[in-house]
């Protein structure tokens, strides 16, 4: 399965391309085509990655590009490119920007590599993943939108930091939409199996909720003209991994629901089984009436956006 010319291009060389190539390579899970559309980036950026190798000792072999040619037969595409959310600018602003380069990436890419699974995490994540998958072609459990496990892993490190344990031992999950609106889940999320409410009382899960929503907005306003890229680019990997490795990893992803959670048309977070073939399973969780209506209002507000982008490439031509 995981042959030495298994390949995933990242589309977008940007901090959290990079550095998903990085850990791509140095976790040997296969070979890396960056690509960029400024000239000699993805190119040095490869180049420095090959020399680290001296070091990390590895043999995956890190190519930059500005070319599509070269991404031809990945069996994973990333879209990472795309201007980041900044101070000021919330996901939804960033619609009119990222809405033509994701669904241009995604067209070129997978005209090169028909037979990819596709993975965004370019900004409005589920919104963006919605227009690749659109242009892209692909069959819809071949496409998905890393954001879920990235607003888990926040969850958990919260968790983790006010009960002082382990993160080894923490699970949670975060459903819905990549956003204000995202839905953490107290109530499925554990200390080695014990629901955390029998750990702290609701005033701190309420307080550790809050800041789960606002995690990368928390950031953008410490770095002021970055936002997060290591934790982003440890989830996308995630799912490269469960997907090459074939594991059935069950986990949080963007992914296309047709009815599901009482949804139709869209792309939004939920659980679902991820291995060689893309999403092999969506879960359906039982929800309370409260988790339910949380659910459907970042839909709503997931589906808004999506027409909005829609009127807004239709204008563009
Ligand atoms: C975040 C942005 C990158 O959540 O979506 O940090």
């Amino acid at each position: 399965m995981n042959s030495p010319s298994t390949r995933v291009s990242i589309i977008g060389a940007g901090k959290v391309g990079s550095t998903l190539a990085q850990r791509i390579a140095e976790k040997n899970l296969a070979d890396v085509v960056l690509l960029d559309i400024v000239e000699g980036w993805p190119q040095g950026v490869a180049l420095d990655l090959m020399q680290a190798r001296g070091v990390e000792r590895h043999d995956r072999q890190i190519v930059g590009t500005n070319d599509y040619i070269d991404t031809a037969n990945s069996n994973i595409i990333v879209i990472a490119a795309g201007i980041p959310r900044k101070p000021g600018i919330n996901r939804e602003d960033l619609i009119k920007i990222n809405a033509q380069i994701v669904t241009e990436a995604a067209k070129q890419a997978i005209a090169h590599s028909p037979q990819a699974i596709l993975i965004v995490v370019t900004n409005p994540l589920d919104i963006m993943t919605y227009l690749a998958w659109e242009a892209s072609g692909l069959p819809k459990h071949r496409v998905m939108g890393m954001g879920g496990i990235l607003d888990s892993a926040r969850f958990q490190t919260f968790i983790a930091m006010e009960l002082g344990v382990s993160i080894a031992q923490v699970c949670a999950t975060v459903i819905g939409s990549h956003g204000d609106l995202m839905v953490p889940l107290p109530r499925y999320s554990t200390v080695n199996g014990i629901p955390i409410a029998q750990l702290m009382d609701a005033g701190a899960i309420d307080r550790i909720v809050q800041r789960t929503r606002h995690g990368g907005a928390e950031i953008v306003g410490l770095m002021k003209n970055s936002s997060a890229y290591f934790a982003p680019a440890s989830s996308a990997c995630l799912m490269v991994e469960s997907i090459l490795l074939n594991q059935s990893r069950l986990l949080p992803c963007s992914v296309y629901l047709d009815g599901q959670y009482g949804v139709q048309d869209i792309f939004l977070g939920a659980p679902c089984r991820l291995g060689y073939q893309g999403i092999e399973q969506i879960l359906e969780l039982e929800l309370s009436d409260a988790e339910r209506a949380a659910f459907h209002d970042s839909g709503k507000l997931v589906l808004q956006s999506i027409q909005e982008a829609k009127t807004i490439l239709k204008n563009a031509g």
